[in-house]
């Protein structure tokens, strides 16, 4: 028999209740039970809403979702057990006694159903749905959360926490995305729980019977996908936001530390870059630059010129990118501190004093980024940073991270106007700093495009920023997790992500070093890092080898940025990560999600990256089906198989995709401003048909959102032994001129057409498999040498006009 809310509150109220009556409402309907009201609607055809609540009491979040239900055909069929709700991509049935649901996909398949007898369950303000664990089911995604690909058979909670040098299964730490993607025999489903308290997920963890997720307090409101893997990234991103086309600056090699300081050592590390031509965009400072850590100062004996070095950076091709800490020193006379007292901007305790906790600048408080006018505040304050010519500013601390690391929860934050405590604000906090400081430096900006980095995030702030990993340990683990953490949080909608190059905390060796640059310049984000008294952790500290290693390796990144630009707009426009984990495309290929391959992932849709461990010689990897090229000898292998190979450590495992299409710069120079005119293309032979997207703009304005911009579409295709180079459309000047094409794995006279012209005078290449690129190695010179090596065939390339 069903128990009722007349039970004490910590006693379990099972089930939700049985279904008294229900009303058609748009998109769906409203059912009723003795304790709740669901609201189940449909949001696309691929996308349900299950939100259940006390009438007059509902506690939702405002902040991640951004779309409301469309129009769609829905059919209802109300029978005497169920009621029935069908779109043409999935089937909801619910079970009236006692309430429970059942998706179905547009196959009639079971994909995900309540776990009858525990369903949804309350105990005091904590609620749980329970799903029924399916035979072989995994479960990917949930963000930023330590641990493997396949999370089965684990438990997670969603508490944004300052985790200083995690652990690699430490758990929770800086960022809550409470999404994740179930994958079984039956097929593919998406669930996000849109609740910023607290939440927890279990995937089978210390059970053989459910997956289950709860919230301490607030709604039971989640939405569920069908569809592939990759469709129900496409329908969450569509729900929750998608990326904003990043300054193509951000894109490039970023150096930090904690700290570069003074000014002239800022100023020598950058030249030292140019000196050794090692391609870079950004140099970033770190607390040291402020007067005792006081955000918007400056310390004046260390950045007296602060304009002048800002200039002089500028002057030899360099961005500056600042951090900016939520705490506010509490000082008399300091402005900021006075003006965010007179404007009340900061966070309260109930009796109306203004919370004080400590961090860098000693006792602080916080501004409300849940309030408007505090976010307006940010605004004028982070004004005198923007009139300076900065762009980028990296937001930390935003857990919001104090001394003790208990942050109290009685604190109130205005929640746009309803109230809410720590519980129900933690998990948002960053989400809201990292919001306000890309509306205000867009604003400031008067149209150039920011760069926001965040480390505290909830599901939704891709909207704004990107994100990076926190303090992470310079293990070859860690780089290993840091790689599987990136792949996960792409899965769940967070495409512009990345971790300390080198690791944060302890001393980086120089095997590891040359690992970690290899696989960050096919990072999304990329940039090195480390902590104070830590080792020197620049490209050349490491000895010579490194340094030519890692001088390689950055300028391949931007060799490759035409590639990556092409990817992220690509991301843009679909919320498909740039870091792909192969359980995208291969989402039921079981080799992927093994110990041995699950750091596996595609840099966009074609170069596959196989890290490797710093101290290991051989590697035992898998490629997936298709066709597979070895990225540096374009030898080929044939994909559904594991192959061992030893690898030195100048090679990162690097694969290409047959009938791939990649778009590189080899005369780029410095850093992404200076492109060169000659854009290559690499044309990999396949099968299977293929198109690229080449997108070029300015790289720094809004102007590509009125069409200032030079989009060509690629198109390979086997069948007619053609490749068609497709008109222009935008109206940005391309900086190319002219087109070189390097054909990989073909056979002379195996490609007809170009563009649809007869070509007799070209073609053909490689294979160049006598060709060793490791073997007169000079910096820089991976994609020349292959060229090189590609032109001393003559006819294998061609020249026309872009
Ligand atoms: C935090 C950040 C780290 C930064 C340090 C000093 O630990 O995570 O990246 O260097 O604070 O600002």
């Amino acid at each position: 028999m069903l128990k009722t809310n007349n039970f004490p509150p910590d006693t379990p109220l099972k089930n939700g209740g049985i279904l008294s009556n229900h009303l058609t409402i748009e998109s769906g309907v409203q059912l009723r039970t003795s304790s709740f009201y669901y609201d189940v609607i449909f949001y696309k055809s691929d996308v349900v809403r299950v939100h259940q609540y006390v009438p007059d009491q509902s506690d939702t979040d405002p902040y991640a979702v951004i779309e409301n239900p469309m129009e769609i055909q829905i059919s209802i069929v109300d029978a005497e057990e169920i009621i029935a709700l069908e779109s043409d991509d999935v089937k909801v049935q619910i079970n009236k006694s006692p309430i429970h649901f059942s998706f179905y996909d547009k196959d009639g398949k079971l994909i995900n159903a309540d776990d009858a007898g525990l369903g949804m369950e309350c105990q005091g303000t904590q609620k749980t749905v329970y799903k029924l664990l399916q035979e072989s089911e995994k479960f990917i995604g949930l963000g930023e959360k330590t641990g493997g690909l396949n999370r089965r058979g684990k438990g997670f909670q969603n508490w944004n926490t300052d985790a200083f040098a995690y652990g690699l299964d430490d758990d929770p730490i800086y960022a809550s995305i409470p999404f994740y993607i179930g994958i079984h025999n039956q097929g593919t489903y998406g669930i996000f729980l849109d609740n910023t308290y607290k939440s927890y997920f279990n995937f089978g963890a210390s059970n053989n019977r459910f997956s289950s997720f709860s919230v301490d307090a607030g709604d039971i409101d989640y939405y569920f996908f069908s569809g592939s893997v990759e469709n129900i990234i496409r329908s969450y991103t569509w729900l929750t936001g998608r990326m904003p086309l990043p300054p193509l600056w951000s894109l490039g090699y970023q150096q930090c530390r904690y700290s570069y300081y003074p000014d002239k050592e800022v100023m020598n590390v950058a030249q030292k870059f140019r000196q050794k031509n090692i391609f870079i965009d950004v140099m970033v400072l770190d607390i040291h630059y402020m007067d005792q850590y006081k955000i918007f100062s400056w310390d004046e004996r260390n950045f007296p010129d602060p304009r002048g070095m800002i200039k002089a950076l500028e002057d030899i091709g360099f961005e500056v990118v600042v951090i900016c800490d939520p705490g506010i020193k509490i000082e008399e006379g300091y402005h900021v501190y006075e003006s965010g007292v007179s404007e009340d901007v900061f966070l309260k305790y109930p009796d109306g004093s203004c919370y004080e906790g400590k961090v860098w600048p000693g006792w602080c408080h916080f501004p409300d980024f849940t309030k408007e006018s505090a976010r307006n505040w940010w605004t004028k304050m982070l004004k005198s940073y923007t009139d300076l010519g900065l762009k980028g500013f990296w937001n930390d601390m935003n857990e919001i991270a104090t001394w003790g690391n208990m942050l109290p929860e009685n604190i109130q934050f205005s929640f746009e106007g309803k109230p809410a405590t720590t519980r129900k604000s933690r998990n948002i906090y960053g989400f809201q700093m990292a919001r306000s400081s890309f509306e205000s430096a867009k604003e400031n900006l008067k149209g150039k495009r920011p760069f926001i980095l965040t480390r505290a995030a909830f599901a939704g702030i891709q909207r704004y920023s990107a994100l990076w990993t926190g303090d992470n340990v310079a293990t070859s683990d860690h780089m290993l997790l840091g790689v599987r953490l990136v792949n996960s949080l792409g899965l769940s909608g967070f495409a512009y992500t990345g971790n300390d190059i080198g690791g944060f905390c302890g001393d980086c060796d120089s095997r590891l070093f040359a690992r970690w640059i290899q696989i960050g310049a096919f990072t999304p984000f990329f940039r090195s890092h480390s902590m104070i008294n830590s080792k020197d952790s620049e490209p050349w500290s490491f000895g010579e080898e490194v340094e030519e290693i890692s001088a390689n390796y950055i300028n391949l990144r931007y060799k490759l940025m035409p590639y990556t630009y092409s990817i992220f707009l690509y991301s843009t426009e679909t919320g498909l990560p740039v870091a792909r984990s192969l359980a995208i495309d291969y989402s039921h290929d079981e080799n992927i999600y093994k110990g041995d391959y699950e750091n596996q992932y595609l840099y966009g849709k074609s170069i596959l990256v196989a890290p490797i461990g710093s101290h290991d010689r051989y590697l035992k990897l898998y490629l997936p089906k298709g066709r597979w090229y070895d990225f540096f000898t374009d030898k080929s292998f044939e994909g559904n198989q594991e192959i061992m190979k030893e690898y030195q450590l100048e090679e990162l495992p690097l694969f290409v995709k047959s009938s791939a299409i990649i778009p590189v710069y080899p005369e780029v120079n410095r850093n992404t401003k200076e492109k060169g005119e000659l854009l290559e293309l690499h044309i990999y032979n396949g099968e299977e048909a293929n198109t690229f997207e080449y997108y070029e703009d300015d790289g720094m304005t809004y102007d590509h959102e009125n069409g200032v911009y030079h989009r060509r579409i690629i198109t390979f295709d086997p069948s007619s032994k053609a490749l068609k180079i497709g008109e222009a459309y935008g109206s940005y000047e391309s900086s190319i001129s002219k087109l070189k094409v390097l054909f990989h794995g073909f056979k002379a006279n195996e490609l007809d057409k170009i563009d649809g012209i007869k070509t007799e005078s070209y073609v053909f290449v490689k294979p160049i498999s006598d060709f060793d690129p490791y073997k007169d190695t000079t910096q820089g010179k991976f994609i020349d040498e292959v060229q090189t090596a590609a032109t001393e065939y003559k006819r294998e390339t061609m020249m026309f006009n872009w």
